[in-house]
């Protein structure tokens, strides 16, 4: 059979690949051909996972953990997850109520594979992670993705929220601190949401709080859980240890929500993975009750280049960036830039453009806003050294300065 007579299944026709693995395969792409390039398109921590997580896997390993575990996760790291929820979040669940998937993104995936029917509804505020209107599509649902502008902090309002609501909504995502805006919601802006939800009976929240470590200005971290308890009936709140505990290659996340939604997510983990590999469970286990230092040296460490970044690039004519509140994302302004041409004679006609040039031009790999449905951005990850950051900040203003100026 060749390549071209292979039917797909019409489910994928809409469906992208991921816009941040894409971004990075055209800046290695560029590597490979020897160019110096610095890549700032895919998002994860630069640092070591810490030593006493890996000897973990390793001696669950030597110990014989190397079966298949329950569908839900161990019980120890079930355990071990609602301890956390209870000690950094406030609020109390049951281990039963609590699932471990290959990475949050699976937890999200189970989530909607166990809930969506073809055209619900679910609402993601723009700009979202690449992978959530994706993973709707996938599984038969539409993403309904309403603009919350710069101006607002890039924050869903009760009024944006109520505006995108209809009978077929089954899901509201938020994401804080937010991929890629780094917005964080105050229990006010939270509870005002949860206002809007509980006239909408029908509608389960999902609050992805993968970044929850990663906050910057002395912010303390609050959950959905714990701003809206009324509403714990119908949330999945989502986390995991790739984030805070540079374990992005590991593959684990998890989730507290209500007992039927957990049991139906399980059932699909149950008939499509098994379960999480028993030696990676054993390392969350480990990052999740060890040593906690690690998690305040990485976001010192990403609060100083949040600082680098965004007085790096404000000084650069045409691009704007407000300081990002948490996360290791900069969603960079370049309104500025459309409309101008490259020394090339080409036009930077969208942020897309934008990227490009950036890429051929001042060899440094972003993302363009397009993929997080609100233009004209582009997103770079500071999840990198000083030095490297520092670098292509310089080169960006080289790039920048080398465009006509616009007409
Ligand atoms: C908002 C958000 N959720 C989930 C994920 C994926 O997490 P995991 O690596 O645990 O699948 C990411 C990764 O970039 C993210 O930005």
């Amino acid at each position: 059979m060749t390549a071209s007579e292979i039917q797909l299944a019409s489910r994928l026709s809409a469906v992208k690949p991921s816009a941040s693995m894409a971004a990075s395969l055209a800046a290695r792409a560029l590597r490979a051909q020897g160019t110096d390039v610095i890549d700032l398109g895919l998002g994860e921590p630069d640092f070591p996972t810490p030593r006493h997580v890996i000897e973990a896997a390793h001696d669950a390993a030597l110990a014989g953990q190397t079966l298949y575990t329950a569908a839900a996760g161990t019980p120890a790291l079930r355990a071990a997850i609602a301890a956390k929820f209870r000690n950094e979040n406030g609020f109390d669940c049951s281990p039963d109520d609590i699932t471990v998937a290959n990475g949050a993104k699976q937890i999200i995936f189970n989530a909607l594979m166990a809930t969506l029917n073809d055209g619900d509804e679910v609402i993601l505020p723009a700009p979202y992670f690449v992978s959530y209107p994706e993973m709707v599509k996938l599984l038969g649902g539409t993403p309904v993705m309403p603009v919350c502008p710069a101006e607002g902090g890039f924050r869903l309002t009760p009024e944006i929220l109520q505006s995108a609501i209809t009978p077929r909504t089954r899901w509201l995502f938020l994401n804080m601190p937010g991929n890629p805006s780094g917005a964080v919601y105050s229990e006010a802006e939270l509870q005002a949401l949860g206002a809007v939800l509980a006239r909408h009976p029908q509608i389960m929240v999902l609050s992805d709080e993968i970044y929850e470590h990663i906050l910057f200005d002395g912010r303390s971290f609050l959950s959905f859980a714990r701003a809206c308890p009324d509403l714990r009936p119908r949330s999945l709140i989502v986390n995991g240890v790739a984030k805070a505990y540079a374990m992005t290659g590991w593959r684990i996340g998890y989730a507290a929500g209500p007992s039927a939604l957990i049991r139906a997510m399980n059932t699909v983990q149950s008939q499509s993975v098994t379960s999480v590999a028993a030696p990676m469970q054993a390392a969350a286990l480990a990052a999740l009750t060890g040593p906690q230092d690690c998690v305040a040296t990485f976001r010192a460490a990403f609060e100083r280049r949040r600082d680098l970044v965004v007085r790096g690039i404000n000084a650069i004519p045409g691009l704007t960036l407000a300081p990002p509140e948490g996360a290791f994302y900069a969603y960079i302004g370049c309104a500025g830039l459309i409309g101008r041409r490259t020394p090339a004679g080409g036009l930077l006609a969208d942020d897309t453009a934008v990227v490009q040039y950036l890429l051929n031009h001042a060899h440094v790999g972003a993302v363009p806003g397009a993929a997080y449905g609100l233009s004209p951005y582009f997103r770079i990850s500071t999840a990198t050294s000083d030095v490297l950051l520092q670098d292509a900040i310089d080169r960006i203003a080289r790039a920048v300065s080398a465009l006509s100026e616009a007409k």
